[in-house]
């Protein structure tokens, strides 16, 4: 069952809302107001009327592919639109008179989710005027807040935003959202682990030689600069995303499979990681280059970006997680725009058997069993395995043993939805809690102080050369 609810957004004119948070709320509220009491307030500095919201709305469903009168119909019957005219306590005044305003005319009980969908130096202010116009809490009912990426830039601002936040807010009402948790293939990390004692049992380091996590994404910065640039790819992606499936990988088996327990145990994963060291990190920016043919412009030729940003564009990290399971195994990042093609894939490679038992036939090609877990396209699992070549010969070659989501289930839900969907239901398991925030700037904001050197790689190509050494040994199926 789902509570009746107002879902309030902030930055509601804002890309994220018109391209992921809309379509997520239009595929999470569907049905008879009756039967699904629910209301989507948008709120922002732009002087739109509501009409002219809703029309700007619909025409955002429609490029979704939902027909136009389809869109229209759920925007009339779904969502209103409140200017923030004044930023100051008039504004949240006039914000509240709204919202009480709706939940009577719609009978809702008071139920309320603040969605932060606005640039990061905007959160304290907007949670301090919530606070200041009693909007923190509601009587009857909840008040939930969910704040986007990026949760702070470094330890100190890290901190200093939880400290603002609880205030007025208590951390069972914050939901600080990554996205990646909401995706199907990142929630399978656990069921897959936890689910299947066969490949638990091979977890550590006894078994495991090493584990490469990449996110490749053939984009550049595209109409971003304003937000990407001095933000970089660590702070963007590697602080937040390829740390939570980091986390995900290397946990221990949680007591239950309960929001505290988890969280817990993914804390306790970034409190072993040893301290990263400037030689653990090479970091890149894309030059002009070709991608599916077509020249491409270098990060610096990108429109707003500065012809000498140092901001990078990929990073190539190596970790060590210091803990009896772990100890030993390499666990490498590596993210980057402009990088081949678009592909999430995390590669588990075993160790070797230790005894080459055909060894006189070609030691070399005896290749160790990869199992890779690709999170995106293509979603699914593959373990690679030796085999003999049929023939008379003792001749060995790897092959693959798969599974495609898309063959078993079809298309899967977006990642948006799944964690709206979350928040309305008060479940924290797929949201960062705010040790875990502070405990993933507390490794990394040495590393980004000294800011290690950038590397140039031409659009199109894996990353910069320097970044070799820390993937020498990495699998050539991740990329695959
Ligand atoms: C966002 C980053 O959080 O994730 C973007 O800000 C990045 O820079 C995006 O492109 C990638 O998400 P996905 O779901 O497309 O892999």
């Amino acid at each position: 069952m789902t509570d009746a609810h107002l879902f309030i957004v902030f930055g509601a004119t804002g890309d994220l809302m018109l391209r992921k948070l809309l379509p997520a709320l239009y595929d999470f509220l569907q049905g008879d107001p009756s039967e699904c009491r629910a209301m989507v307030l948008g709120t922002s500095l732009s002087d739109l009327d509501e009409d002219a919201y809703q029309k700007a709305a619909t025409q955002a469903l429609v490029g979704k592919g939902i027909p136009e009168e389809e869109a229209r119909r759920w925007t009339g019957q779904f969502l209103r639109y409140q200017p923030l005219r004044e930023q100051g306590p008039e504004g949240y005044r006039a914000l509240r008179r709204r919202i009480e305003s709706l939940e009577k005319e719609h009978d809702l009980p008071g139920n309320r989710v603040f969605y932060l969908a606005v640039p990061p130096r905007v959160f304290v202010d907007a949670v301090e005027r919530l606070g200041a116009a009693g909007l923190n809490r509601s009587e009857p009912g909840w008040t939930r807040l969910v704040i986007e990426k990026p949760f702070g830039q470094d330890l100190p601002s890290a901190r200093s935003l939880n400290r603002h936040i609880h205030r007025f807010f208590s951390e069972d009402q914050i939901y600080r959202i990554d996205h990646y948790l909401g995706k199907e293939t990142v929630q399978n990390l656990m069921v897959f682990r936890f689910g299947n004692a066969i490949f638990e049992s091979l977890w550590n380091r006894e078994h495991i030689e090493r584990v490469d996590i990449l996110v490749a994404e053939d984009l550049g910065v595209g109409s971003r600069a304003g937000y990407f640039d001095g933000v970089g790819t660590f702070r963007d992606m590697i602080q937040n995303h390829l740390t939570q499936i980091l986390t995900l990988v290397g946990m221990e088996v949680p007591a239950v499979a309960g929001a505290e327990a988890i969280r817990h145990e993914k804390i306790k994963v970034l409190q072993s990681i040893r301290t990263v060291e400037t030689n653990d990190a090479v970091f890149g920016q894309y030059t002009r280059g070709k991608l599916d043919g077509e020249a491409t412009p270098g990060y610096r030729e990108e429109s707003g970006i500065a012809s000498d940003s140092d901001t990078e564009t990929y990073v190539a990290l190596r970790l060590s997680i210091n803990n009896w399971r772990w100890q030993g195994v390499p666990f490498v990042l590596q993210t980057g725009k402009r990088l081949p093609r678009r592909l999430t894939r995390i590669a588990v490679t075993f160790r070797r058997p230790p005894v080459m038992l055909f060894r006189s036939y070609d030691e070399c090609r005896l290749a160790p069993n990869v199992l890779l877990i690709t999170l995106q396209p293509d979603e699914g699992f593959s373990l690679s395995f030796e085999v003999k070549e049929p023939g008379s010969e003792m001749s060995v070659t790897s092959r693959q043993l798969a599974f495609r989501y898309e063959d078993a289930f079809g298309v899967l839900p977006d990642a948006y939805r799944t964690l709206l969907e979350d928040v309305v239901h008060g479940d924290q398991t797929l949201f960062v809690h705010a040790e875990e925030a502070e405990d993933a700037w507390r490794l990394y904001t040495p590393l980004l102080e000294e800011r290690p050197p950038i590397h140039f790689y031409a659009a199109g190509a894996w990353g910069p050369p320097e970044a070799r050494r820390l993937l020498e040994d990495t699998p050539e199926a991740l990329y695959a």
